[in-house]
């Protein structure tokens, strides 16, 4: 499994990561994982089954119960549809809370892993380099701006017809950030032999370039 590469994508709320790890993945033809969404999807399944976010032991046989099934873009959880409400900044602030649990983050594991099969994998979360996947071939660190990624968040969520403010957006994203920095299990940091790139410039394109441009790099080694 391990001569099988993984390229971690991670960095806070917004950064780009999902996005840029879709489109790294699909130049590649290698395989996808958007760790956020499990964690999204554990808060949304607590919801629906009355389990409290602060009941750790529940919430860690509730993430080793879920079924989940990516198609695309399509998610089911417990063969039924999720729908744009996962992508809410209520869904991201339950996922914080349950992500800062150990017993939580050690039930995600072996899910996580399995997504690593031939002939790759692109990760995308807080510690796809530091816990998950640490021997990754490619470890990038992406950022931007805290207001840069106020306004893609945006941006995204009145595309998907979604209501949105900015100024409140701000705010939740800091205050998520924060939470997922001062963290005792997994914190988001610059793991080890990662490359810290910041993106507030930088199109969609450029970045995907630049992670590409660190993969070859870091396979001629
Ligand atoms: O996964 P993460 O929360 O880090 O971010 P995302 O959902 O991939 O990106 C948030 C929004 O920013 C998306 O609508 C992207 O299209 C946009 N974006 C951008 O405008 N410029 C970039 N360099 C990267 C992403
Ligand atoms: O797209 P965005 O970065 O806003 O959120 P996400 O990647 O879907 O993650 C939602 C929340 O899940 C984060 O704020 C983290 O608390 C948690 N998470 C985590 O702890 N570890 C990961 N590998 C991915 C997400």
């Amino acid at each position: 499994n391990s001569v099988i590469p993984v390229i971690a994508i991670d960095g806070p709320s917004a950064s780009g990561k999902g996005t840029v790890a879709q489109r790294v993945a699909a130049i590649l033809g290698f395989h996808f994982l958007d760790s956020g969404a499990l964690y999204r999807l554990l808060g949304l399944a607590a919801n629906q089954r009355g389990v409290a976010l602060t009941d750790e032991s529940g919430l860690a046989q509730l993430a080793l119960a879920m079924d989940i099934r990516f198609e695309g873009e399509a998610i089911w959880l417990f063969g039924a549809p999720v729908g744009d409400e996962l992508r809410s900044e209520h869904a991201a602030a339950a996922a914080s809370q349950v992500a800062a649990l150990p017993a939580v983050r050690a039930a995600l594991l072996d899910k996580q892993r399995a997504f690593r099969q031939a002939p790759g994998l692109v990760a995308d979360g807080r510690d796809m380099a530091s816990v998950v996947f640490t021997d990754a071939v490619c470890k990038v660190f992406l950022t931007a701006s805290a207001e840069a990624r106020a306004e893609r968040r945006y941006k995204q969520l009145i595309g998907k017809g979604m209501s949105a403010n900015i100024a409140l957006l701000l705010q939740e994203i800091r205050l998520r950030d924060e939470r997922d920095s001062q963290r005792s299990v997994a914190p988001l940091q610059i793991a080890p032999g990662a490359a810290l790139l910041d993106s507030t410039p930088l199109s969609i394109e450029q970045a995907v370039e630049e992670v590409l441009v660190r993969y070859r790099a870091a396979c001629k080694e």
